[in-house]
């Protein structure tokens, strides 16, 4: 028997930064993504030989093994116990994943890994005991492993409000994503550890309001067609979200003086033609970009521009 099973990531223009206590990831705001399918992670479920559950590097064209580290091993493994527990799945299987970009570059995975190896047992579920798994149920599973990875089962846009996500229909089916990575170095504070960190930043107090305020004016604005708008929220909650970091006691930093130079010259951009890419940056020092399918030409020369001194992941040219 061997299940296989893909998902992508999502990048979050409204974040999910702070959750709450003892609750398996829920949120304390809202968020809303934009999907990455061209950003997957495939994970493959077959019969251990060891007699317990075991997670090793995928070998698949095309797809770059990632390295685990020790903790994130068994974050993985611990999710797998659960839905197994959950869904009344019996066995020890052996989990192997892979990434179809580099594993170094910075790019979370953990979306995209959680919600393949989500999707993968509950395959695994139905083989085994014939029960069907609604994809309302997969993403709230999902969240229980990594919030974020419950975003991933909706595109071109999903919004997470509580126990799990759901499509929103907000136009622009088909824009066009660039990172640039800045680093490709294991982050010093995790995803994870950054959302209980943020909580001690006097900063944090309001958080949610604004994150809610964010929500409904992005909404309204993509739904309008307001770019400009759209570009101008989902800049000041990057920068709400980083801020947050650096106030945080003890403070901490993923923004470096590259991806200042970067998020710079996307303004300058922005000042000169009066149009632009929306911006934004997880918690990590790349800079994500996403352009109208109209704006083509222009994200082809930001990207040449770019690619002088970083790596550049585009939708539409791969990597450079
Ligand atoms: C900054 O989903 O990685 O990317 O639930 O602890 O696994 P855990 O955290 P994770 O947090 C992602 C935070 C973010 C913003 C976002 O994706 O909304």
């Amino acid at each position: 028997m061997l299940i296989k099973a893909q998902a992508p990531s999502n990048i979050a223009l409204i974040k999910y930064m702070g959750k709450i206590e003892g609750t398996g990831n829920r949120p304390t705001n809202t968020s809303i993504s934009y999907s990455l399918p061209h950003l997957v992670t495939e994970v493959c479920l077959s019969p251990s030989s060891s007699g317990v559950d075991e997670w090793a590097p995928l070998q698949n064209q095309g797809f770059v093994a990632p390295t685990l580290s020790e903790k994130g091993k068994s974050k993985f493994l611990n999710h797998f116990a659960r839905l197994k527990d959950q869904w009344g799945v019996v066995g020890a299987f052996r989990i192997e994943s892979a990434n179809n970009f580099p594993s170094d570059c910075g790019l979370a995975s953990s979306a995209s890994s959680f919600a393949a190896l989500t999707k993968a047992t509950a395959l695994l579920r139905y083989e085994m005991t014939g029960e069907e798994t609604s994809v309302h149920e997969l993403s709230m599973e999902s969240r229980k492993g990594s919030g974020s990875s419950c975003r991933s089962f909706f595109e071109p846009w999903s919004l997470w409000e509580n126990e799990g996500a759901e499509a929103v229909d907000l136009g622009y089916p088909n824009l066009l994503h660039a990172a640039v990575v800045i680093s490709a170095g294991v982050k010093e504070v995790s995803s994870s550890q950054a959302h209980v960190r943020v909580t001690s930043s006097p900063q944090f107090e309001g958080r949610t309001e604004r994150a809610h305020q964010r929500l409904r004016s992005l909404m309204g604005a993509l739904q309008e067609g307001d770019w400009r708008r759209s570009f101008e929220i989902c800049r000041d909650e990057f920068i709400d979200m980083h801020e947050l970091f650096e106030t945080s006691i003890p403070s901490f930093s993923y923004r470096t003086n590259e991806s200042k130079d970067v998020t710079d010259a996307c303004q300058h951009i922005w000042n000169f033609k009066g149009d632009g890419p929306i911006v934004t940056m997880d918690a990590g020092p790349n800079v994500h970009l996403l352009f109208r399918e109209n704006q083509r030409d222009l994200a082809d020369k930001m990207i040449d521009h770019f690619k002088k001194k970083h790596m550049v992941i585009s939708s539409w040219r791969g990597f450079r």
